[in-house]
């Protein structure tokens, strides 16, 4: 198959299309190399499965594809809230111009929602039946409302053009090649330990989150979009074991054999206390489930993180 993946050469983008292009599909990766680099695609250049092209999703497209994975899109709070307007745009006019592309070519169009759509949530853990409580005017919500225009968008389409779609709201999901100073906590406590330098936790550390480990999610979007088309979503993609964020560094310094200390500072606005997927659905829909431990994930993700220091 012909695939678009827009956000190729991004964190998850980039994993995504080593594993198309290693079930043998023809991938197109479209970037504006914003947060995405040329380096997290340079494995794939030479194979001829695989095209880059420069682009940036706010434009429309013409190509001719089978299916299209929406990716694009700035994804930590640092890049996603240094242009918000181009955040908002790239979230919406990016999802109207893929799918308007799908409708055209009639291909099966996928996008990569999010678990800030549930913003800071009153439920726990968050199911897909739930609607969220996000801030429509803080300095998040050009990411968190962005994210959920596009999420209708995807439904107006699919009733008003029957198009095929697919929706994943993905939760947290780490692993090597993410931007080593992107503000995202694993990234932030790897670099940290690495450095030797203290380890900065927000809050008094109790707040929890859930970790995916990348290669996990793939696993989950490949088999969404394979799904039959009566499953749209949106389906939850993510681990559900929950870990403090103390716990989350303590066990970096364990891995990593580091002697920083742990230092507290207020959390931001608008952080969510607490955010674990239920992924009965995903279970149930698509047999997918995490199999990658914490543990595991983060002894590899130091690995990469290591090699770029
Ligand atoms: N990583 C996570 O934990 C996580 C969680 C929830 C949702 N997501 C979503 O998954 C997708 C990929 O996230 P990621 O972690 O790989 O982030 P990333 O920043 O590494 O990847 C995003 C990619 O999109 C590209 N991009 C940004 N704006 C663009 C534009 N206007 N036109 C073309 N390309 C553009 C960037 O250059 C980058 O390569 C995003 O849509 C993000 O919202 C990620």
């Amino acid at each position: 198959m012909r695939i678009l993946v827009t956000g190729g050469a991004g964190f998850i983008g980039s994993h995504l299309c080593k594993k198309l292009v290693d079930n043998r599909h023809d991938v197109l990766c479209v970037d504006n190399y914003f947060t995405g680099s040329k380096d997290n695609i340079v494995h794939l250049l030479a194979n001829p499965l695989f095209e880059a092209m420069r682009h940036d999703v706010t434009f429309p497209l013409y190509v001719e594809v089978d299916r299209i994975f929406n990716l694009a899109c700035p994804a930590s709070p640092i890049h996603y809230q240094f242009d918000p307007v181009q955040t908002t745009k790239t979230s919406v006019h990016g999802a109207i111009n893929m799918l308007g592309l799908a409708k055209r070519v009639k291909a099966r169009i996928l996008q990569a929602s999010t678990s800030e759509v549930y913003g800071d949530p009153e439920v726990h853990p968050q199911t897909e039946a739930y609607w969220g409580r996000v801030n429509p005017i803080g300095p998040r919500a050009c990411y968190d409302e962005g994210k959920r225009c596009a999420e209708t968008l995807f439904f107006d389409y699919y009733r008003q053009h029957r198009l095929e779609i697919k929706v994943a709201r993905i939760f947290n999901t780490y692993g090597p090649r993410m931007l080593p100073d992107d503000g995202r906590v694993v990234s932030n406590f790897v670099m940290q330990a690495l450095r030797g330098q203290d380890i900065t936790i927000y809050g008094d550390g109790t707040q929890t989150r859930s970790f995916c480990y990348i290669d996990d999610l793939v696993d989950g979007l490949l088999k969404l979009m394979d799904s039959p088309a009566e499953i749209t979503g949106p389906v939850n993609l993510g681990n559900p074991v929950e870990f403090t964020m103390r716990e989350l560094a303590e066990m970096t310094l364990k891995l990593t054999g580091s002697r920083s200390k742990l230092v507290f500072l207020p959390l931001p606005q608008d952080d969510p206390r607490q955010r674990q997927p239920d992924i009965a659905f995903a279970r149930a829909s698509l047999g997918w489930a995490p199999t990658i431990p914490l543990e595991e994930g983060l002894k590899r993700t130091i690995a990469y993180f290591r090699s770029v220091l």
